[in-house]
């Protein structure tokens, strides 16, 4: 699945930026709060507006403290998949449990120091591991491969039936670099600067998703 992030996108046009990717697979909305990460973009209100524009199923990467208390909502407000920071949570299987008790994918973050071996079990409560292959913060910065390994590891625990998740990748990845994350065990990718910079996003979309395929041999 390719998951264009509208961090890339107009904010003043919002609903038409989704239109221009109507054959993404999910729509990625990055929720930052100026503590988790430096950065602030947007919160409950926009993605309950953008609930009623657009049909795509809504991804949201919560980067924020105290997800515990702010996750649940977005579930409630419609979103396919609700993610959010092992690093920031206090009770991630409890708010996973919340998350998809409001019908919502629950997801799991780590950021690209984190290991992944400590939450192998708190993973069997999600559907989603969204391994970030950049700092959060920011759109447009560079691939940093050397967190692969981490997706390659939960490939391995989704191929042995361990586990039962979507390995999700995030930041940086562009037309040179989604093969190599999905050879090494992604299935689904976001994609900002690649998709909205590009003269047409929809077309670079397809692009997207065209060389991953070729690239899942797993
Ligand atoms: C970064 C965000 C990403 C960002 C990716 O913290 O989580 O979703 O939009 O942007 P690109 O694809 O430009 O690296
Ligand atoms: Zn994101």
């Amino acid at each position: 699945m390719i998951a264009p992030s509208i961090l890339s996108a107009d904010f003043a046009r919002l609903a038409e930026e989704a239109d221009a990717v109507d054959n993404a697979d999910w729509l990625h909305v990055d929720v930052m709060d100026a503590h988790f990460v430096p950065n602030l973009t947007l919160g409950l209100p926009v993605v309950q507006s953008l609930r009623k524009a657009t049909a795509l199923p809504l991804d949201c990467h919560l980067m924020i403290e105290n997800p515990d208390r702010w996750a649940p909502p977005y579930a409630e407000a419609g979103a396919a998949n609700v993610t959010f920071h092992v690093e920031a949570a206090g009770d991630p299987v409890q708010t996973a449990r919340a998350i998809r008790g409001a019908g919502a994918l629950a997801g799991l973050s780590v950021k690209p120091g984190t290991p992944l071996e400590p939450y192998l079990d708190v993973l069997k409560e999600f559907d989603t591991l969204l391994v970030m292959t950049v700092e959060p913060g920011f759109g447009g910065q560079a691939f940093m491969a050397e967190v692969l390994p981490k997706v390659r590891l939960a490939r391995e625990h989704v191929k042995a039936g361990h586990l039962r998740l979507f390995v999700e990748v995030d930041g940086g990845i562009d037309a040179n670099t989604i093969e190599a994350a999905a050879e090494a065990g992604a299935d689904v990718f976001v994609a900002g600067s690649a998709v909205y910079n590009a003269a047409d996003p929809a077309a670079a979309v397809d692009k997207l998703r065209a060389k991953a395929r070729t690239s899942m041999a797993w």
